[in-house]
Order: C-alpha cells, then sequence, then structure tokens
C-alpha cells in the first residue's frame, strides 16, 4: 500500500508560550486560566508585552486540524495543511516550522496589506496555570482562492476543522475543497470543533454533514447541539442517518463510532489530565491514521483514544512519544 496522504484545512494559530508572573497578569489586566479573544490592538500590546519580558517565548505552531496532522505526520503519513498567515515574523515562522516537522505548506504567507498572523498568546505563571489570549487575524479569512484543485491529486483522506466554517468565505473553501478531494477518489470529513459555533451554523452544518462529508466527528456536546436534542442516541440516529461514519467523543468515556449498520464503541482508559488541551485533535488523529490504513472501525476508534491520552498526559498540543509503539504494545498493528 503506498502511504497514504492527507489534506487539512483549518485555522493557522501560532502559539505563544510565554512565561510570566502573577504581578504581570495583575498589571497586564489578564483574567487568569481562561481563553479570552481579542482584538488587534490588544493583541499588538500583549504581543509586545511578553516579547519585553522574555528573550524568547517559545513560537509552537497550533490550530486544530494542524494539530492533527502534525500527529498523523509522526505516525508515518503523508500530510499537508492548507491555512492562512501573513507575512509577518509569526506567518514565516508558522510557515517554515510546519514544513520542518514534515507536513507540506501548501500556500506560501500571505504578503501585502492583510490582517496580521493568528496567534495565542499563553501566559503561563509559575503556579503552570495557562491564560489564553486568542487573536484570530488573518486564518479565518480562509476562502476558496487558497484551496486549488491541483493539491488534491493524490489525496486519500480531507480533514477540516468546524472552526472555520464560521464565515460564508470558509464554507465556500470546503466545498470545493471537497469536491477536489471526491475526484481525487479520496474521502471528506470534518471536526464539529465547537457547540457554540454548531449552534451559530446549524443548518449550514447539517447540509455538510448530510451531504458532502463521509466522516464526522463530534463530542455530546456537538452531536446534541447540531439536532437540538437532548439525547444523545436521538442525535446518534438522525446523523447516522445523514452520514456514512459517524463518531461521537465522550471525554473518559467509551467513543462511539457508527458506519452503516455497523456500531462499535472504543474503550478509553481515564486518566487526569496533565493538560486537557488537543485531546479532540488528537483522538482525530489516531481515528484517521487508522481509517487511511484500512483498520477496522474499532481499532481505529482505539487508536483515538490512545493518541488523545497521549496528549493529555503532558503539557502541549502535540505528541511526544511515539504512538505507532503505543498502537504496537496493544496489539493494533
Ligand atoms: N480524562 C480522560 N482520560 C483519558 N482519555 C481522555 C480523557 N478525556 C478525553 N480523553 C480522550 O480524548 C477524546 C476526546 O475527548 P472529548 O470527548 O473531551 O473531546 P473534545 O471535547 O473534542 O476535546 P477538546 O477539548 O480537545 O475539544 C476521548 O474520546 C478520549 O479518548
Ligand atoms: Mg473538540
Amino acid at each position: 500500500m503506498t502511504t497514504p496522504y492527507v489534506i487539512g484545512i483549518g485555522n493557522a494559530i501560532m502559539d505563544v508560550i510565554a512565561p510570566t508572573s502573577d504581578a504581570s497578569l495583575a498589571r497586564l489586566g489578564i483574567e487568569k486560566g481562561i481563553m479570552q479573544l481579542i482584538d488587534r490592538d490588544r493583541a499588538e500590546v500583549l504581543t509586545g508585552a511578553q516579547a519585553a519580558e522574555n528573550e524568547k517565548s517559545r513560537l509552537v505552531p497550533g490550530g486544530s486540524v494542524a494539530n492533527t496532522l502534525a500527529g498523523l505526520g509522526m505516525m508515518g503519513l503523508r500530510t499537508a495543511f492548507i491555512g492562512r498567515v501573513a507575512g509577518d515574523p509569526l506567518g514565516l515562522s508558522y510557515a517554515e516550522q510546519t514544513e520542518a516537522s514534515g507536513t507540506v505548506f501548501v500556500n506560501p504567507p500571505v504578503a501585502g496589506e492583510v490582517l496580521p498572523t493568528s496567534r495565542s498568546i499563553i501566559f503561563v505563571t509559575p503556579d503552570g496555570e495557562r491564560s489564553m489570549n486568542t487573536y484570530l487575524g488573518i486564518s479565518a479569512e480562509l476562502g476558496t482562492d487558497d484551496v486549488n484543485p491541483a493539491t488534491f491529486s493524490g489525496a486519500d483522506w480531507l480533514f477540516l476543522e468546524g472552526y472555520l466554517f464560521d464565515k460564508d468565505m470558509g464554507k465556500a473553501a470546503f466545498l470545493k475543497a471537497a469536491d477536489a478531494c471526491h475526484k481525487a477518489g479520496g474521502q471528506a470529513g470534518i471536526a464539529l470543533s465547537d457547540p457554540f459555533c454548531v449552534d451559530r451554523h446549524r443548518d449550514g452544518f447539517r447540509r455538510l454533514v448530510a451531504g458532502p462529508m463521509d466522516y464526522v466527528i463530534g463530542n455530546v456536546h456537538e452531536w446534541t447541539s447540531l439536532y437540538q436534542v437532548t439525547d444523545l442516541e436521538e442525535a446518534l440516529r438522525l446523523a447516522s442517518a445523514d452520514c456514512g461514519t459517524v463518531i461521537c467523543t465522550r471525554s473518559g468515556e467509551d467513543a462511539i463510532l457508527i458506519r452503516g449498520d455497523e456500531r462499535v464503541t472504543a474503550p478509553v482508559n481515564r486518566i487526569v489530565p496533565v493538560d486537557a488541551t488537543g485531546a479532540g485533535d488528537q483522538f482525530a488523529a489516531g481515528l484517521i491514521y487508522g481509517l487511511a490504513t484500512g483498520a477496522p472501525l474499532a481499532v481505529a476508534g482505539r487508536m483515538g483514544c490512545i493518541a488523545a491520552a497521549e496528549v493529555i498526559g503532558h503539557v502541549g498540543a502535540r505528541p511526544e512519544s511515539d504512538l505507532k509503539t503505543a498502537f504496537r504494545a496493544e496489539g493494533l498493528i
């Protein structure tokens, strides 16, 4: 079998990890321990403040689908990422680091008068708490011009993130990409990303799930929001009538996977997370690895659970240990 080729489209967000003090947090007026969306002016103030305090804040490329692709790359699959960054230092570093990690960064940083590169400035206080300040910037402006059908030659899998579904131009880009992927003989899927995002665009998401998506991943809140029901089983029944492969993660409880008449669960060995960031993204990586390599549905689900558990076992949103070794240890490969 040739190495499966996975293309992802998502927000390209640089994580700026800045160690800081409680006094500085207070001075900057940052509420501790939460994720706050910030505007361009505030982003500039905080970017400057962290640079003044730190010789070198750590710059780590992030974003939901980008993190999934990083995981898939580490598992040995061929990966390419479509996302928008500006030609500023953060954007150039994002593109360079993505390529260095083995994922093709398809479109070059956008030059000229554009919004700055998206960033999440993460202030880390000595107690380990993370206070995130996210500026959405240029990456949320992804549109059809960013999707070149030629990129999809040889594509086996396409993976999208619900977050980019917030704007009409993102929706149009997804439809164009799914079409190009199908023409190449590949399968297209999405992670619903967030129950509030689903709530804002319910009709559009439903059309997408019932239409071009071959597989869809959501958590309990996202699936029940999509179908506006309180009962998860009812939501999954409606989902599986709409879509070929439906996957529901349930945090510390077994994940549920439904493909046509087949329904399986993937057991989760519950742990206390060190840093809960990125569980869903790495679940997706393990799952897609399994599906792309032809593993049985239950095995693919279990691979997702193993990858997710690895990433919440340490700080940071990308895997640190060799997941294929973990898959092998459980006899999955
Ligand atoms: N406490 C836990 N122990 C072990 N595994 C966990 C735990 N919490 C989550 N996971 C793993 O992560 C997967 C995804 O978790 P969850 O259902 O919370 O997704 P999510 O809400 O999309 O996550 P995220 O916060 O990354 O968006 C689960 O299916 C499970 O495999
Ligand atoms: Mg999630």
